[in-house]
């Protein structure tokens, strides 16, 4: 195949690829042949995820760049920010992390990613959500406190790097694009057949961008069911599309355009909201680890297995059918508060 990022700078970060395997118990209860991309086993550390595939290409851009500070944003317990300040250790940078506090931290008693950010070091500001002010708006407020700081280094000549939300620009998206096409290269040396479903969790969308431009290099067959962590807008779609196609424009393939049409996106599974748990995810999250021990995080992936449950149940998946959940990771966020992780115990 085409080695469509060649000229891409990227600093490999990832044990790729990640393992790929048939979840036979399940596929036995369920009807379906589902198989795992367990991209919860990117590495570096014992906690990967999603987020290394884009770094890699967010890093290796940094490193063109003589950056000395990452600078990144999420929530409290966002994996994207514990990834970055993971990742940013490995190559030399030091990282900067806002987190917007949606669940309040303990900060006497650290848990889950804001513990691991601890043990790498990374400087952390927790911006508390201030009354009657929503997450986006203090996402905003979190991005105006780093770029004043940002200024302040620079203004002594130190270089700093941004990096947005989920690590979801068109150089992030590139990430993904590459490991769908690890995908296929892995379903050829492995023998196996295609597949008619790709099912995953989306946040911020470039993991969603990264595999409609990776399918659509690869001339891919399957169907791309993105399951939605919260609310979103209903640009959303076409803001991962434009994404996608920005992704494709900076590998230099501007006669492949991404549409909505072409993947879906699920708004039905993330119940309350964002790190709320629901009936289903706790249910998937146990489903999955009784019937194969591959323990699911309780804000995204539980979520997005929910909602495969849920297409099986009700025939959008038919028997038989050959699908593959990709495993994006999260799992530091199972020690998280338990107001995030809900009640696993019984
Ligand atoms: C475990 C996990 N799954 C899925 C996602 C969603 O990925 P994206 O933000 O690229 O849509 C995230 C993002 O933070 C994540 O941490």
């Amino acid at each position: 195949m085409k080695d469509f990022f060649a000229e891409q700078p990227r600093i490999p970060l990832c044990f790729s690829p990640t393992p790929l395997h048939r979840a036979d118990r399940l596929s036995d209860e369920l009807g379906i042949d589902l198989w795992l991309k367990r991209d919860d086993l990117t590495g570096p550390g014992a906690f990967g995820g999603n987020k290394m595939r884009k770094l890699e290409f967010l890093l290796g851009l940094a490193e063109t760049q003589g950056v000395e500070y990452v600078f990144t944003f999420g929530a409290t317990q966002s994996n994207h920010a514990m990834e970055t300040a993971t990742a940013c250790r490995r190559c030399g940078f030091t990282p900067v992390l806002y987190l917007v506090a949606v669940v309040e931290p303990d900060k006497d008693s650290l848990r889950g990613n804001m513990l691991l950010d601890a043990l790498v070091g990374a400087e952390v500001h927790v911006v508390k959500m201030l009354p009657g002010e929503t997450e986006s708006e203090a996402d905003d407020r979190a991005l105006e406190m780093a770029r004043k700081q940002m200024r302040a280094l620079e203004a002594e000549d130190h270089h700093c790097m941004e990096v947005p939300i989920g690590g979801s620009n068109f150089t992030g998206a590139i990430g993904f694009a590459a490991g769908y096409v690890e995908f296929k290269e892995q379903l050829e040396a492995m023998g196996i057949g295609a597949f008619d479903y790709i099912v995953h969790s989306t946040g911020s969308g470039g993991t969603l961008a990264g595999l409609a431009a990776g399918k659509a290099l690869c001339g891919g067959k399957e169907k791309i069911v993105a399951v939605s962590c919260s609310m979103k807008a209903p640009e959303y779609e076409a803001k991962v599309a434009a994404l996608a196609n920005q992704a494709l424009d900076q590998m230099k393939q501007p006669n492949i355009r991404i549409s909505p049409a072409d993947f879906t996106v699920d708004r039905g599974y993330f119940g309350e909201g964002y790190e709320i748990p629901s009936e289903a995810s706790i249910a998937a999250m146990k489903r999955l680890a009784r019937a194969e021990g591959v323990m699911l995080d309780p804000v995204y992936t539980a979520k997005a297995f929910a909602g495969l449950l849920d297409h099986v149940k009700t025939g959008r998946i038919k028997q038989g059918q050959r699908v593959v959940f990709w495993h994006t990771g999260g799992a530091a966020s199972l020690f998280a508060e338990p107001a995030i992780v809900g009640n696993l115990s019984d």
